[in-house]
């Protein structure tokens, strides 16, 4: 579906599949975040369904995404046109640069609130164990990106570049790995919203000492940068490598 970003057709957002409004508009997905709407690894199905699933304010929540529109400045547009390559290093030079730096320092502050607050708030220790089993999840899911699958979209990008068809030996098609790496953005994204849960939406007790809330804000903006970086690979560099590897398959040479 087509939007003209000038004049959005905000009655027809309920019937749009969620992932098509965030490509349209990458700031729809600061109101989704908003209102706790999965854009990334349930972003396959209709909005009205998500609405009704969450069970919030759907006239509100329309507005304020009508309005996110307006705002759009067409910077994150440009995601869609760029090189397969460049959009895979992109996200290896900045989400998966983000999360191998952040890990450590929000590990070590859970740690320090689990031992000053986790006898008053014991779910905290609930906390510290799933953000380190999604931590080395994603470290691990992350070095199986660079190492093979960027690697095979890169080649696939040369192929296309040096008039080549490419050869499929080693890896069958690159849908197999590419199903194998959404699966884990599930889990992944199954994990973040527990955390979410656990923290009652990061809601910070009364008495919340700095850390405490410094560690909150990390989390939540962990969170926000997954959505962000599972976005740009399910939702454009998986589907376009999809279609580039059919495209130099299907071409007479
Ligand atoms: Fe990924």
């Amino acid at each position: 579906m087509n939007i003209n970003t000038n004049n959005p057709p905000a009655d027809n957002f309920e019937k749009m599949i969620i992932k098509d409004i965030v490509l349209q508009n990458f700031k729809a997905a600061e109101v989704m975040e908003k209102y706790g709407i999965d854009f990334c690894c349930k972003g396959k199905r209709p909005l009205n369904e998500a609405i009704a699933e969450k069970n919030i304010n759907g006239e509100k929540f329309l507005k304020e995404l009508e309005k996110s529109f307006q705002k759009n400045s067409g910077e994150e547009e440009r995601f869609e046109t760029w090189d397969l390559h460049f959009l895979s290093q992109y996200i290896v030079n900045n989400h998966h640069a983000y999360i191998k730096e952040k890990v450590p320092v929000i590990i070590a502050h859970l740690e320090k609130i689990n031992n000053v607050h986790g006898a008053k708030y014991n779910f905290l220790q609930n906390v510290l164990a799933e953000f380190e089993a999604l931590a080395s999840e994603l470290l691990n899911h992350m070095a199986k990106e660079e190492r093979i699958l960027f690697p095979i979209i890169k080649y696939l990008v040369d192929s296309k570049k040096f008039n080549e068809r490419p050869r499929t030996e080693g890896y069958g098609a690159i849908k197999h790995p590419i199903m194998k790496m959404e699966s884990e953005h599930d889990t992944a994204g199954r994990a973040a919203e527990k955390i979410r849960t656990l923290t009652n939406n990061y809601k910070l007790p009364a008495d919340a000492c700095t850390t405490f809330r410094v560690t909150y804000q990390e989390l939540e903006e962990f969170e926000k940068d997954l959505h962000k970086h599972v976005h740009l690979e399910n939702n454009i560099l998986f589907p376009k490598s999809i279609l580039l590897e059919e495209e130099l398959l299907t071409r007479k040479k």
